[in-house]
């Protein structure tokens, strides 16, 4: 299966892309409701395609980011513009749009960026051209983010031993991006390349997308996994039950501090007094180094029916209140190292992320 050229191993995708473009819509798997019903929604506005993200359709800071993309690409197709900058005019105010369905994953608003440095490419000189061109830049970023996923879960396999038992928190697989995905994207690559893997997968409260989504993809993959309660993960590891910790990131700050869904602090607390290694898997793109540390991601708040009801149902007091951040911030001290497209990144991080951004990215 190893490609040669591109010295990592490559892997068909089995199963539809979370997120693509169809007959000039945009086309999403509707997350709120696996692993019930698999069902593709499609979205022909811009303004669709931002509720669309806020209501977590689709989540998942990669899946955000080709989201975003293909959300300018609609706005492109929509906009009645008859000149490029009148078209630049509607993109910015699309971006503006989209920029504003979730805070914490960065990769949305790199996505909204890249898709306006396109739009401004002085060589656009009709509308038609620009609008195909940004349809491109949509569609290579999607493609990108897959090759991105398999090359981190080649990087990342190396990191996880035979027999290895590892908790993984929320979902970051397939569905969290285009396809592949992240931290569960390494599981995959691992299991791929032969090795023996059992996940224990957090249940990940209040949205439950360990429960829900990464354990519909374990299944379907024919991984070995069990769901645990998210209080359950250092039961486990102070019984040395678990070899490693893998999580995803929403946004990594210059230093190294991660935000990543609620409970992974707690997560990589516990890991980290057990001597457990704990790694954060996350592309390129979810680093922001405009964001000197963890204390300046703005963390985004929830309804706080998402904690007083489950499935739809009561099961707090009527009328209590509910604090409910969906991420929380990894103090970068806890974390063993980052996994990236460009290779495992080891502390010290503010240094180390930044030389590898200097470096030239190798193809091999
Ligand atoms: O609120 P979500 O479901 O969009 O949050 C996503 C996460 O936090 C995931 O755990 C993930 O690590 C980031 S994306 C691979």
């Amino acid at each position: 299966m190893a490609d040669e050229k591109q010295g990592y191993p490559q892997y068909p995708i089995e199963e539809t892309l979370t997120v693509f473009w169809e007959d000039g819509k945009v086309a999403m798997i509707d997350q709120r409701i696996l692993p019930e019903t698999f069902q593709i929604n499609y979205y022909e506005t811009y303004e669709a395609v931002a509720d669309a993200i806020k209501a977590m359709v689709v989540r998942g800071a990669p899946a955000i980011g080709a989201s975003a993309g293909f959300g300018m690409a609609i706005a492109a197709q929509q906009s009645t513009a008859t000149t490029v900058d009148d078209l630049r005019t509607d993109l910015k105010r699309a971006g503006d749009v989209l920029a504003k369905s979730r805070p914490t994953a960065v990769n949305l608003f790199w996505g909204i960026e890249r898709m306006l440095k396109t739009a401004d490419d002085p060589g656009l000189t009709t509308v038609e051209q620009a609008k195909a061109r940004l349809l491109d830049e949509a569609q290579q970023i999607a493609e990108e983010d897959i090759a991105t996923n398999q090359r981190m879960g080649a990087f990342g396999a190396e990191l996880v031993p035979e027999n290895a038992t590892i908790i993984h928190h929320c979902n970051t697989g397939s569905l969290a991006a285009v396809a592949w995905g992240t931290a569960l994207g390494v599981v995959r690559s691992a299991f791929f390349a032969g090795k023996n893997v059992r996940v224990l997968v957090d249940e990940t409260r209040p949205r439950l997308q360990g429960a829900r989504l990464t354990s519909w993809e374990l299944k379907n993959l024919g991984i070995d996994h069990a769901i645990i309660v998210d209080g359950a993960s250092g039961h486990y590891l102070r019984r040395g039950e678990a070899d490693l910790c893998l999580v995803g990131a929403d946004r990594i700050a210059a230093n190294g501090d991660t935000a990543n869904k609620i409970g992974t602090y707690n997560l990589a607390v516990v890991a980290h007094e057990n001597n457990v290694p704990f790694y954060v898997v996350a592309p390129f793109s979810t680093i922001d180094f405009r964001t000197p540390t963890g204390d300046d991601i703005e963390i985004e708040e929830r309804s706080q029916e998402e904690v007083t009801r489950v499935a739809g149902h009561q099961i707090a007091p009527e009328g209590v209140s509910a604090g409910n951040p969906a991420f929380d911030v990894t103090p970068h001290r806890y974390i063993t190292a980052i996994v990236t497209e460009r290779g495992v990144v080891r502390p010290p991080f503010d240094v180390n992320l930044r030389a590898l951004a200097a470096a030239p990215v190798s193809e091999a």
